[in-house]
């Protein structure tokens, strides 16, 4: 009886101990006790549904981690569930870890109930249940809002900014632009000390004081005779191979590609009726369709690769837009630059209305005839948008296929697009951001010398550096007139891909961090079971980490990639809250461009 009282007493004395190191005094023993209090926020009825499902849709929420001292983990069993009248639960959703006052973006699957149409607006009661790990069950709940089911989208604005990209496109993170077409034959765009897109050779040759010279070029080289209809003749495409271009893309680690199929040039190279444009490579050159020689090989060959297709909705000099008429794109006929006499506008249909007439259909062609997954338009301007993309993503649906639109359509679109640019800070607004590996173009430009091209180091560090605030990288080739591309390019892409491939699951289908970017030359990237440090230099013996990770005494951390990949390296948490990562030398010298490191939750 004595003695199991004085049990007690001691059993008394570490309860409270740990009470009061999980209030801060002596080792910290954050895992043994259930955050108080979470909140929700942010939650949606988003327009997508789980790939490869009867249309599940997806509310997404954050969740936040408002207690001020103690961490939800995996023994907290988070599990996140709906109520509704008008839904039903498929999946419900969880989190393995959530440090105090981080958050994290959580998806749960719900259908429509059969008396639900969808597309109806309703409501519904999310509910976050937790603390298995305390035997004291907690939960918090939101109410959200909104269309119910994946309903039909309409021509107008509003219906389509419902739309987001989907998750496909946000797990794909990297992707490979072509820039090919009639410009490839001059391939020019130079002036020393920089350039200027050489796709825009047209363009720069009306005008005589703009920098890159072109129009004076043009002369020396071909004479004031030949007219840029003339390069068609050496848009020979004689060792275009779409099987090397994809064969390329898929080295190169990317997981989507985006030819152009029709630049501001107005020259197609892809089918559409001959009663709305000849304008193509289908009707003069080469005669042939590189657009479906590229998808379709695509399709059967890389089925994992997503296909896309670049079109500008204007075009410089067609007759029929001078109507349209806005910024740099004034509509034609075109002229001689040098004599001034209108010329002709090769394989130019006098239809009634550029828009409706050649616009739209070329458009519709690309997404039912070519199946394409994103539609990335270039320019805006004059277009029938809503019809186009209403009527697209309702019979993509049909289909069971998620597909997504830039932001240059005339609409808000999916994510926008910086050109050249990147953003300093992460950006919650889905966005991919887009460049040429030439430093200054996005056509191939033959003055470019070798050493200015991205190198493989300088394109892992921009896929990382954009991943970990939320982008994609669009990195645009430009191939020869001849189909072929240089090796330059071609070389530098493979590096990069041998380091994407080996970092793959740092980078493929991550999310950003809620709470920063990274810091200094940290950048930091997570899924849901594991987060990912990237060291952007060699690091040194050590890595100092001042940013709130979420890594907990005990936890895993290895190295991601390189010739060490999978050995644990030791972490500590210092006394000011900072934490140290002890490399060592051949951890540091084991990897290359980026080092990476993974905490599993
Ligand atoms: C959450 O909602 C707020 C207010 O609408 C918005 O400013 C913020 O960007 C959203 N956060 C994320 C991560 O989407
Ligand atoms: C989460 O809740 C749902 C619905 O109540 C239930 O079916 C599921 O088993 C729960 N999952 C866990 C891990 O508790
Ligand atoms: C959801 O809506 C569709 C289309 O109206 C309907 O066929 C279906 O029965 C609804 N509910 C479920 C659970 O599928
Ligand atoms: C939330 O917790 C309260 C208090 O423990 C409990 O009464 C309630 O039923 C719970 N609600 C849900 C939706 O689990
Ligand atoms: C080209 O170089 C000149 C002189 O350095 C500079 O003023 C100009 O902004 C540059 N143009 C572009 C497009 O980079
Ligand atoms: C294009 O073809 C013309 C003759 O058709 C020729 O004079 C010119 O050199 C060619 N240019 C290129 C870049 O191949
Ligand atoms: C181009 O498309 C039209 C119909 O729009 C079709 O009649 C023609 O055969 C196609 N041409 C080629 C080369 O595919
Ligand atoms: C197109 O046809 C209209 C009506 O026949 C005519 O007025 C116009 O000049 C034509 N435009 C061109 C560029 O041929
Ligand atoms: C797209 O077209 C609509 C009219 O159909 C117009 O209101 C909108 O301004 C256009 N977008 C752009 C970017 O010009
Ligand atoms: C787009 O389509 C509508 C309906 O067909 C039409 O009235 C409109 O003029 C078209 N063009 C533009 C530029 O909006
Ligand atoms: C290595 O140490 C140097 C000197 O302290 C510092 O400038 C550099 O940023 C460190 N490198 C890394 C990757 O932390």
């Amino acid at each position: 009886m004595f003695f199991v009282v004085k049990l007690g007493l001691i059993v008394g004395f570490w309860q409270y101990l740990c009470a009061q190191t999980a209030l801060g005094y002596g080792i910290p023993r954050k895992d043994l006790d259930s955050p108080g209090t979470l909140a929700i926020s942010n939650a949606t009825f988003t327009s997508k549904w789980i790939e490869g499902t009867d249309l599940v849709q997806i509310i997404e929420m954050i969740i936040e981690n408002t207690d001020s001292t103690n961490w939800l983990t995996t023994s907290d069993k988070l599990n996140v569930t709906v109520v509704s009248d008008s839904v039903n639960l498929v999946q419900p959703g969880t989190l393995l870890r959530l440090r105090p006052g981080d958050r994290a973006i959580v998806q749960v699957g719900v259908k429509n109930k059969s008396n639900v149409s969808p597309g109806t607006t309703c409501s519904a009661t999310v509910v976050a249940n937790w603390g298995s790990a305390s035997g004291n069950l907690r939960n918090t709940t939101a109410t959200v809002t909104g269309p119910c089911g994946i309903g039909n989208y309409v021509s107008t604005d509003g219906s389509l900014e419902f739309h987001s990209s989907p998750d496909w496109f946000n797990d794909a993170k990297y992707g490979i632009f072509f820039h090919w077409g009639l410009y490839s034959a001059p391939a020019y765009g130079y002036i020393q000390p920089n350039e200027s897109y050489a796709e825009w050779y047209w363009k720069r040759q009306h005008d005589p004081t703009y920098e890159t010279h072109t129009y004076q070029y043009h002369l020396e080289t071909y004479g004031e005779s030949f007219n840029y209809d003339d390069f068609v003749s050496n848009f020979t495409a004689s060792k275009f191979d779409p099987r090397s271009w994809l064969e390329l893309i898929d080295a190169a680690g990317a997981q989507y590609f985006v030819p152009v199929t029709k630049h501001h040039d107005g020259f197609a190279l892809f089918n559409f009726s001959a009663s709305v444009s000849k304008r193509s490579s289908v009707h003069y050159g080469p005669k042939r369709d590189f657009i479906k020689e590229l998808l379709s090989t695509a399709k059967t060959d890389y089925p994992h690769l997503r296909r896309g297709t670049y079109f500008s909705l204007p075009e410089w000099y067609n007759p029929l837009y001078t109507k349209y008429a806005q910024g740099e794109f004034l509509g034609g006929p075109p002229t001689n630059p040098y004599t001034g006499e209108t010329i002709e506008y090769t394989g130019f249909v006098n239809v009634s209305d550029f828009v409706t007439d050649i616009q739209l259909p070329q458009m519709e062609a690309l997404a039912y005839d070519y199946e394409t997954e994103i539609m990335w338009c270039d320019i805006g301007g004059a277009n029938n948008s809503t019809i186009l993309m209403s009527a697209w993503l309702n019979w993509a649906r049909g289909q069971g296929r998620q597909v997504a639109f830039n932001n240059r359509c005339g609409l808000k679109g999916d994510y926008d697009t910086p050109e050249y640019q990147t953003n300093a800070n992460t950006v919650a607004r889905k966005w991919e951001s887009t460049r040429g590996m030439d430093p200054f173009s996005f056509g191939y430009n033959y003055m470019t010398p070798d050493d200015q091209y991205l190198t493989g180091y300088e394109i892992v560090q921009a896929v990382v550096d954009i991943v970990s605030k939320n982008g994609n990288f669009l990195l645009d080739v430009g191939p020869r007139n001849d189909g072929s591309i240089a090796d330059i390019m071609v070389a530098n892409l493979r590096d990069a891909g041998t380091w994407i491939k080996a970092h793959a699951e740092s980078i493929y289908s991550t999310r950003y961090w809620l709470t920063t970017a990274g810091t200094g030359n940290l950048r930091y990237t997570t899924t849901a079971e594991a987060f990912y440090i990237h060291v952007l230099s060699q690091p040194n013996a050590t890595v100092t980490i001042s940013d709130p990770i979420p890594y907990l005494a005990g936890d895993s951390v290895t190295v991601v990639g390189g010739s060490l990949a999978g050995k644990a390296v030791p972490m500590t948490e210092n006394s000011d809250g900072t934490y140290t990562l002890t490399v060592g030398s051949d951890v540091a010298a084991a990897d290359k461009y980026v080092w990476t490191f993974r905490i599993v939750y």
